[in-house]
């Protein structure tokens, strides 16, 4: 039976009243396709399957520490097409696949646009952004990656300093070049979640982003949170995968479960975190299970949280 999301769902996958809604995310929502159905359970079957003759013979990219060579590769190519077109739609990652099927309130469904998460994500990411960012002086994305989160700040936000981070080169030199050629106030810096660099200034009224890129740290995140904890910015917001939210007795969370442990992300950074609270160190503001995500996991979940 076909269903389609609605404003209400939107809502609710982003942890906020329908009435909490931006005018310009319901003009998206208005705009796209969001028809989506079960799976006959002949197809789901053969989904499951398919995962888990994937988990049989390990067909999962994993982190390492250390490997940030493909991270060089990939970024590098979204850096040559934007320096060749000049257009910010060359920064979008290359690596969104469609007609997937997707992860939507703890099952897979089968969406009529092939891009469905595409551009779902599209509505969260402004949401996001216009939601938590808002009102800072100073925007830091670590892990910025292809730097399409930071040029969308921002436009958001003109008057804000907007800091893009990462430890793979092309990306600081994407961000760089984004100030160079649209003239956008953002600052590419190199850094290392393993090492963090503390020479970097961090002044009050700033706010910290994280999306998909502490997920790449395995158990290996305790630097960064230290890190955190000294510079103490204002505000600090992580969209990522959440190992300790999904659900054991459920086959589809197990599934994320089992390819999150072998890609090896990251783990251990909630426990810390609710320790730092139970001392009084530092206050979650909000978390918030995505229940959606991609066939492999739910990469959109929230931690909302600030140093005391
Ligand atoms: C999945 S991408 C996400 C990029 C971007 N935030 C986005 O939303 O598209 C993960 C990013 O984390 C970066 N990364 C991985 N390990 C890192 C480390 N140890 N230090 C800094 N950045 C790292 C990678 O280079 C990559 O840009």
């Amino acid at each position: 039976m076909t269903q389609h999301l609605t404003v209400a769902d939107f809502a609710n996958l982003f942890g906020i009243k329908p009435e909490e809604m931006p005018k310009a995310c319901l003009d998206m929502i208005a705009k796209g396709n969001w028809a989506y159905a079960p799976y006959p359970q002949v197809e789901r079957d053969h989904i499951i399957l398919d995962f888990l003759r994937r988990i049989r013979d390990r067909q999962f990219s994993f982190v390492t520490e250390g490997d940030k060579d493909r991270w060089i590769k990939g970024w590098g190519e979204n850096l040559e097409g934007f320096k060749k077109s000049g257009d910010l739609d060359a920064l979008t990652p290359k690596y969104i696949r469609p007609n997937m099927p997707v992860r939507l309130f703890g099952d897979f469904v089968k969406t009529e646009d092939p891009f469905f998460e595409k551009h779902w994500y599209a509505i969260f990411r402004e949401w996001l952004l216009l939601t938590y960012v808002k009102g800072f002086d100073h925007i830091f994305e670590f892990g910025c990656g292809s730097g399409f989160n930071v040029a969308r700040m921002a436009e958001l936000y003109p008057k804000a300093t907007v800091h893009g981070l990462d430890w793979a080169e092309p990306s600081v030199e994407i961000v760089e070049n984004l100030r160079a050629t649209k003239g956008l106030n953002v600052h590419g810096h190199q850094f290392d979640f393993f090492n963090p660099d503390y020479s970097l200034e961090v002044p009050p009224n700033s706010v910290v982003v994280t999306i998909g890129a502490l997920e790449q740290t395995g158990d290996k995140n305790a630097a960064f949170m230290e890190f955190l904890m000294k510079k103490r910015p204002a505000l600090i917001v992580h969209v990522e995968p959440t190992y300790d939210w999904y659900d054991p007795n459920s086959l589809v969370d197990h599934l994320a479960i089992t390819a999150h442990e072998l890609r090896n992300f990251w783990r251990g950074w909630h426990e810390r975190l609710n320790g730092l609270q139970k001392q009084g160190k530092v206050e979650i503001l909000k978390t918030k299970r995505a229940y959606f995500g991609s066939l492999v996991l739910e990469g959109f979940s929230q931690t909302i949280w600030r140093p005391l």
